[in-house]
């Protein structure tokens, strides 16, 4: 029998690839996370997290020149206080380190799209996303301050804000707040579906937010299951979110095609630290070629149907694709 299909023939040359090729990584398409601190003068590095470190204000400021500069057009910021408590005050200061890195930010690039991570586990002297009693998280009491980061944020100045905490009503309380106070023009990104996930490690030595007790199961989903991810999506998506994501996003690709196939919002995939130290480790070792691995990952999350890509790999990216 003649062969008369060929699938090689689409393969033949590099311009051909090139031709039909169907997923690219831009740089439109990333998300660069940053953690501010209090304080003047430094930028202390992150042992897990080669190439991210802490940034105060000021030395926040020169950084963001880079990153402009490079072509990023979207940060989403999380921060270190040096206080915590255990109603996670700081979250939700009008003048928190977030709140005046927004402020900052937006002042000198008023296009730089500004997303504020609204968690309180970073503020919290537990380490939790949200208020406890007898070693329990209280939900409907959390969401209370939940909506008082939003709003101060908001206030700030930013233009989408991203609740990470995994309580339950979060994003149609949000929203409500935000309404009620004239911010119907502010975003809300949704961590819909983030799972219980031993790849956050590197962010929480980051963060120093690792939970002084327990562990974040009973309100972060459990990655022996896939249909909750559309119970938590469906929800967001009522409560009024304009933008899901799923969290980790390498070993979550199942998960990722399935949400995007199912809700015709704007998909995110956040890369997390520990997908982020991984390939560092490999590729400070000279055991992959990061630029290859990095690029090949970044795109399967676009095949699997992200279109945002949160990953702290934003700006080596952005400058491989200069170098293009
Ligand atoms: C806050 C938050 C976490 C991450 C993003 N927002 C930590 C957590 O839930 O433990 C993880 C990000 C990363 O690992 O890169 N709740």
């Amino acid at each position: 029998m003649e062969l008369t299909r060929r699938p090689r023939r689409l393969r033949k040359n590099e311009n051909i690839r090139d031709l039909i090729h169907e997923y690219d990584v831009g740089l439109s398409d990333l998300v660069y996370p940053v953690f501010v601190m209090e304080g003047e003068g430094k930028k202390e590095p992150i042992p897990s997290m080669p190439g991210i470190f802490h940034y105060t204000l000021d030395t926040l400021a020169e950084h963001m020149k880079e990153v402009w500069d490079l072509g990023i057009r979207a940060v989403l910021f999380f921060g270190i206080p040096d206080h915590k408590d255990a109603v996670g005050s700081e979250a939700y200061r009008p003048d928190g380190i977030v709140q005046r890195a927004i402020r900052q930010t937006k002042e000198a690039y008023p296009d730089m799209v500004c997303i504020a991570d609204i968690c309180l586990c970073e503020y919290t002297s537990h380490g939790h996303c949200g208020l406890i009693r007898d070693g329990r998280i209280l939900n409907d009491e959390t969401l209370e301050l939940l909506s008082r980061t939003a709003l101060s944020c908001a206030q700030a100045g930013v233009d989408i804000v991203a609740p990470s905490d995994m309580m339950d009503g979060r994003i149609g309380h949000i929203r409500k707040t935000l309404d009620e106070n004239g911010y119907e023009d502010v975003l809300i990104m949704a961590y819909s579906i983030k799972y219980a996930s031993a790849f956050y490690g590197p962010f929480r030595e980051a963060a120093h937010s690792a939970p002084a007790f327990g562990d974040r199961k009973t309100y972060q989903m459990d990655w022996r299951n896939k249909k909750d991810a559309l119970v938590e999506a469906g929800l967001d998506v009522e409560e009024g979110a304009d933008i899901l994501m799923v969290k980790p996003a390498l070993a979550y690709l199942d998960v990722v095609s399935m949400i995007a196939e199912k809700y015709p919002l704007p998909l995110c995939a956040y890369s997390v630290s520990g997908e982020y130290s991984m390939m560092k480790a490999a590729a400070g070792n000279g055991w992959i070629d990061e630029e290859k691995v990095v690029m090949e990952s970044m795109t399967a999350m676009k095949r699997a149907g992200a279109k945002i890509l949160i990953t702290y790999y934003a700006l080596d990216i952005a400058r491989w694709l200069k170098k293009q």
